[in-house]
């Protein structure tokens, strides 16, 4: 699978089968972690088989069952729009490893996340196999996200709509991108919980759907 294919294919998925996450694979997992780790300084781990954080009233008002996997991400203030934009990375690829995810800030038990402590933020992904596939998203219209001050190409239309099949909190695409000129785009979150998490990860969703190359960030 393809990362284009994995944004098409990837929903919250918030019941897992209990089949474990092969030493192989989680070696993949923990290359790319890794890798974020070293680009962009937060702290993120790959918690393997501690089914406690999700083992609580919360989680399971939240129907999470079977989580016995996350990757949890840690950082200070002011770091909001990386966490997004590198958990996504990780998100998209588990998808193409066969995996499912969920991004979690709230249903969970924070005070079973040891590796949050000592940091201002933390939020966790879930990651195994899924005992479903979830669904596709409400989602707003291309007009109510995205506004151009000049003739539209397709690979702003491209990208829009990558960052409309993106996960975002309480599904509220709370996100604004605005085509400047022809190779120019400027992304904003509007007001929301956690909305500027969702602005990393929609920015990752844009840059896979329109090109890196068609345009620089403003
Ligand atoms: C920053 C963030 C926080 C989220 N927190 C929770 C959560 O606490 N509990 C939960 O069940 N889902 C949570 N979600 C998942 C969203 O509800 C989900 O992404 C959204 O409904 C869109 O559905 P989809 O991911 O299947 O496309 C969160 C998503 C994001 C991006």
């Amino acid at each position: 699978m393809t990362i284009e294919e994995a944004i098409r294919h990837r929903h919250s998925v918030r019941k897992y089968l209990d089949k474990p996450i092969p030493e192989d694979v989680q070696r993949i997992l923990m290359k790319a972690i890794e890798d974020a780790v070293a680009e962009s300084g937060l702290d993120i781990h790959l918690v393997i088989d501690e089914p406690e954080a999700f083992d609580c009233r919360l989680a399971h008002y939240g129907r999470f069952s079977g989580v016995k996997n996350y990757i949890s991400l840690s950082f200070g203030k002011g770091m909001d729009e990386m966490a997004g934009y590198y958990g996504e990375r990780l998100v998209l690829l588990a998808e193409t490893l066969g995996l499912s995810t969920c991004w979690v800030a709230l249903t969970y038990r924070k005070a079973s996340v040891k590796k949050t402590r000592g940091k201002d933020r933390g939020i966790v992904i879930s990651i195994g196999y899924g005992a479903e596939r979830g669904s596709a998203h409400r989602s707003k219209s291309f007009d109510s996200v995205a506004k151009a001050n000049c003739p539209i190409p397709l690979w702003f239309r491209n990208g829009v709509e990558a960052a409309l099949l993106a996960p975002t909190a309480i599904n509220q695409q709370r996100f604004l991108f605005t085509l400047v000129d022809e190779h120019a785009v400027k992304a904003e979150a509007r007001p929301g919980f956690w909305s500027k998490v969702d602005l990393g990860i929609v920015k990752l969703h844009f840059e896979i759907g329109a090109g890196k190359e068609n345009f620089a960030w403003k």
